[in-house]
């Protein structure tokens, strides 16, 4: 049992990237989201987060169980469910706040949802988050100009070893500050 986790702050493009690189390398691509519903792994609903509160025992004991599959996981949690000695290599997907707001607009989130979110990318929270279970096996990927087959042959490029991967791609603080965007963002002006 091979795992690839692919994780990300949520509007990133975990989902599409994942989809197609399943395809690209006929691995089983399981959306952890929905596996999360369809199983009833919940322990209920926080209002105020507008959010599914997640069964994370019920969740790693499901990932776990699953049978001689090569599996790519998929989801903003990934990297905290999946069993560390299974995974091959973990893709951070990163995008630009500003093209993160219009993504997660579109999918009509209400504002303090947005802003959450937004933080947690100025934040790096997944990448530090994988940090601490993860090192070598780390390898951020930008979705935010870059159309998926471009990130999928990037990504093969490292799973394959051609390309050492890295992290430390982005600095959205420093480039929001550039922006002027930063204060803004921080203050949940998100237009
Ligand atoms: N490489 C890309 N270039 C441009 N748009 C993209 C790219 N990848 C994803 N998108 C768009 O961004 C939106 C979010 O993508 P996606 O559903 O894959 O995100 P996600 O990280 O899986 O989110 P969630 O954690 O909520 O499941 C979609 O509208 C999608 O079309
Ligand atoms: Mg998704």
């Amino acid at each position: 049992m091979v795992f690839i986790v692919v994780t990300g702050t949520p509007g990133t493009g975990k989902t599409v990237f994942s989809e197609a690189l399943a395809r690209e390398i006929g691995f089983t691509h399981l959306d952890v989201g929905k596996l999360c519903l369809d199983r009833g792994l919940t322990l209920g609903f926080d209002v105020e987060r507008q959010t599914y509160i997640v069964d994370m025992v019920g969740l790693r004991r499901a990932i776990r169980s699953l049978k001689d599959e090569d599996v790519i996981l998929d989801g903003h949690i990934a990297h905290l469910i999946a069993p560390p000695e299974y995974v091959k290599m973990v893709f951070i997907l990163r995008c630009h706040p500003r093209v993160l707001i219009g993504r997660l607009k579109a999918r009509g989130y209400p504002p303090e949802k947005i802003h959450e979110n937004v933080m947690a990318e100025i934040l790096d929270v997944c990448l530090v988050e994988a940090s601490e279970v993860y090192r070598d096996k780390l390898c951020e990927l930008d979705s935010t100009d870059k159309p998926v087959e471009r990130l999928v042959s990037d990504a093969l490029a490292f799973y394959r070893g051609d390309v050492k991967p890295r992290v430390g791609v982005v600095d959205w603080i420093s480039k929001l500050a550039e922006e002027g965007l930063l204060e803004k963002y921080i203050r949940g002006v998100l237009e």
